[in-house]
């Protein structure tokens, strides 16, 4: 069932868990993250990056599959098609071509301009009965080309932007994007403490899931975090499992080379590790 993220979120930091946003590149990826959600009862989060949109050679493309697979997969657990770290101009596309979720990440912005072009998103997307995710502090690494310093977000510009009335809102707490470093100082609970204190009842999203450990999953979590994004490790998944199986030499054996083959270990572990997100993110049976 395809439906805005505001409810699931909502319910997820009323319940103290959190709902996936797992990442999609092609048919592969949504429909093991479809079947895996129906599987668990959980809520899912489907997110797609203005690059990964333009792969699937639009978000019409993205949007038509998304529907037609929750259709022909009777996937009844609620489902959101959501923009990733959208653009003014992406978030647009997304809402003509039928999405049930945007993100606005307007934090390269100057604060009064990421303050003005989400005020006007919120009333775009509510209007017509998505949920609209804000960002503010840039997430750090590089995703889809565009990259982030890492910086803390600032807890008052966080009120800012949750008094627009955003539904979810995405705050730098150290996280970044892609595998984290050696070196890397974990996220700041001072600060998504001092931002949860102030914005309440918001759902805060945690991007940057992809090595975080699970106890300081488990802490963001206790502190106001209802969605974690999730994307890098089942990119990692499936290439190490492809990588396994053309190494074995069974693409060579019988009929190994059919797309259908080899493409199924790299599937079944998008299927396991989007199950294991589930599972630490307490979202198993919360559809
Ligand atoms: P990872 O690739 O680090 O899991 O981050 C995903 C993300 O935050 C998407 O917005």
């Amino acid at each position: 069932m395809l439906v805005a993220a505001k409810e699931m979120l909502d319910k997820a930091k009323a319940g103290h868990y959190a709902v996936g946003q797992f990442n999609i590149n092609n048919l592969e990826w949504t429909k093991a993250i479809l079947l895996t959600a129906q599987e668990c009862n959980s809520p899912v989060i489907l997110g797609v990056s203005e690059g990964a949109g333009k792969y699937m050679t639009g978000f019409k493309t993205v949007a038509d599959m998304v529907k037609a697979m929750i259709d022909e997969l009777n996937i009844t657990v609620p489902v959101a098609l959501h923009l990733d770290h959208g653009s003014y101009e992406g978030c647009y596309k997304c809402i003509k071509a039928g999405f049930s979720s945007i993100m606005f990440d307007g934090s390269h912005y100057p604060i009064e301009e990421n303050v003005e072009k989400t005020k006007e998103l919120v009333a775009v997307a509510h209007a017509m009965g998505m949920s609209i995710e804000a960002e503010v502090g840039s997430i750090g690494g590089e995703e889809d080309g565009v990259v982030g310093a890492g910086e803390c977000a600032d807890p008052q510009e966080c009120k800012m932007i949750a008094d627009l009335g955003v539904d979810m809102l995405a705050a730098g707490i150290g996280n970044i994007h892609g595998k984290y470093p050696a070196n890397w100082q974990g996220l700041s609970f001072e600060t998504l403490d001092a931002i949860q204190q102030l914005t309440g009842a918001m759902p805060l999203v945690l991007h940057g899931g992809t090595g975080i450990p699970a106890d300081m999953i488990k802490k963001a979590i206790d502190l106001g975090v209802s969605k974690i994004n999730v994307n890098t490790e089942c990119q990692l998944s499936f290439a190490a499992a492809t990588r396994e199986y053309i190494e074995a030499g069974k693409d060579n054996q019988g009929k190994g080379f059919d797309p259908r083959k080899l493409l199924a270990p790299g599937f079944e572990a998008i299927k396991a590790t989007v199950k294991e997100k589930m599972e630490l993110f307490g979202s198993i049976d919360k559809a």
